[in-house]
């Protein structure tokens, strides 16, 4: 449980069920839920977006003894086109799901979207010209529209985000320069400097960087779990961090 005046988060993002195993699950879980009082799962939980795929992470829940668990789906849960059927399955086991809404966990609020591509700063892309390019560039207002709102509602002085493209071109660094405008948008970081995030987690940039920071100086961590076995060797493949309610700080 969280001790008086810190909250434990362990992050970690692209998942990918069945690319995990149960038996890995449940090894990641039990590590995950020794240094934790909430986990973040940063979307990308399922491989083809299948309820199959959905039961397979719910089987492993029973590792964490009851922490809660905050969750966004990313682009990979949409791929079968019944986003709700996975969202469905993961709440009926108690896990947030978030989609521009919030849930407060011991004082702190969690933030979630899973967020869209477009681009990064002066080269993000804008809605102009054909009908199908201002529909991709309109997904992607939207979505940075609802995290404002979400955000605009709350009046914890702690607030996390979690999203699962990246809001900062900073941890998507390292993958190939083609496909970064696809990987997240600075769209996203507007809302998340304007009201005092405390620090944002997302995934999606398998071969991204493992952290960086705002304008603002927000931290940011991408805790997709490729990136994370391949970066952080080191460490448990998730991201430990420990939110000092009146600053936060890594431990691990
Ligand atoms: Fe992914
Ligand atoms: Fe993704």
């Amino acid at each position: 449980m969280a001790s008086d005046g810190e909250l434990r988060i362990g992050a970690i993002g692209d998942l990918h069920c069945p690319r995990v195993s149960l038996d890995e699950l449940q090894s990641l879980f039990t590590q995950v839920a020794e240094c934790s009082d909430v986990v973040l799962l940063c979307g990308d939980i399922t491989d083809y977006g299948k309820a199959e795929e959905a039961r397979l992470l719910v089987a492993a829940l029973p590792v964490l003894k009851g922490i809660p668990v905050v969750a966004v789906l990313g682009n990979h849960d949409y791929e079968s086109g019944d986003a709700e059927t996975i969202t469905q399955i993961l709440e009926r086991q108690g896990i947030h799901v978030l989609d521009g809404t919030s849930t407060e966990i011991g004082g702190v609020e969690f933030v979630g979207v899973k967020g869209f591509a477009g681009g990064f700063g002066d080269r993000l892309l804008q809605s102009w010209g054909e009908s199908a390019l201002k529909q991709f560039v309109r997904e992607s207002v939207e979505e940075a529209l609802k995290l404002e709102s979400a955000l605009a509602k709350l009046r914890t002085a702690h607030r996390i985000v979690l999203l699962h493209y990246a809001p900062i071109i900073e941890t998507v660094i390292g993958e190939a320069p083609e496909i970064i405008p696809f990987l997240g948008t600075s769209r996203l970081e507007d809302p998340i400097n304007r009201y005092g995030t405390t620090a944002v987690f997302h995934g999606h940039a398998h071969h991204g960087t493992v952290e960086g920071c705002t304008q603002t100086g927000i931290p940011v961590y991408n805790v997709a779990l490729p990136l994370l076995r391949r970066q952080r060797a080191q460490h448990p493949p998730f991201r430990a961090i420990t939110l000092k309610l009146t600053k936060s700080a890594e431990t691990a």
